[in-house]
């Protein structure tokens, strides 16, 4: 089904994530599947396939499985705003991460949930970034917030909005996670599945406590422009 020219293929969970990329780039065609819009075109010298797919796993899983069987997509970016998890990360900081993992995938027995990769299966429940495109993400996120804003880790998805403290130190002492979202990990799955090299890429709009509302209505708009700024500094590196 792969058809058309090789492209980089975007995909974000919310418009504000995907505002900035759409407003910058030539489109010279979209297709509307499944209730998504793919935006073909250009985007800082590349050749790009961009869509807002909706929030959460299932629908970002969707929207990549989608966009990997239309088109003919050689690397796959991630990105939007997410929740800082560690102590260093701040609000506008930015994380690249080097693995997802599904935070509420798991077993529940009569002790409560316990996290586990699926049953039956040689799958860790651990998704490994591209390494390439990681570096890439990081030169072109150090150039947009500095080296001192700009963070490397696991990234922890899961359906839930996080604004609790004490499950971020959960996240952190289990995972060792660095940022918390809801899309890397499921998106994550399908690359793999594909065999497309990934990236994903998070600017903190909260620190997922309890103020974790409040922060990201009010950041949420800037972190997310600050997204589309690294994607279009990363794609002009792949242009070399
Ligand atoms: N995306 C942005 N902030 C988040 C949070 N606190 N939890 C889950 N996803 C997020």
């Amino acid at each position: 089904m792969k058809n058309g020219e090789e492209r980089v293929g975007i995909l974000t969970a919310m418009e504000n994530e995907v505002r900035l990329l759409l407003s910058k780039a030539e489109i010279e065609r979209t297709d509307r599947i499944g209730g998504v819009n793919f935006h073909t075109g250009t985007l800082s010298g590349r050749k790009v396939v961009i869509a807002q797919a909706g929030i959460g796993k299932a629908l970002s899983a969707a929207g990549a499985s989608t966009m990997l069987n239309q088109y003919n997509v050689k690397a796959l970016i991630f990105t939007g705003v997410a929740g800082g998890v560690g102590d260093e990360t701040r609000v506008l900081d930015l994380v690249i991460g080097t693995e997802l993992v599904q935070y509420d995938y798991g077993i529940r027995n009569q002790d409560g949930f316990h996290w586990s990769p699926p049953l039956f299966s040689s799958d860790t429940g651990h998704f490994i970034c591209d390494a390439e495109l990681a570096d890439m993400a990081w030169n072109a996120a150090v150039g947009v917030v500095g080296p001192e804003h700009t963070f490397r880790g696991v990234i922890a998805s899961g359906d839930q909005f996080v604004a609790s403290e004490s499950f971020v130190r959960e996240l952190r002492d289990t995972f060792g996670a660095v940022a918390c979202e809801m899309e890397g990990a499921a998106v994550a799955s399908v690359c793999e599945q594909y065999g497309v090299p990934f990236a994903v890429i998070r600017s903190m709009s909260d620190k997922a406590d309890g103020k974790a509302h409040e922060s990201i209505e009010n950041m949420g708009d800037l972190a997310a422009d600050h997204c589309g700024r690294v994607v279009m500094r990363m794609l002009e590196e792949m242009k070399k």
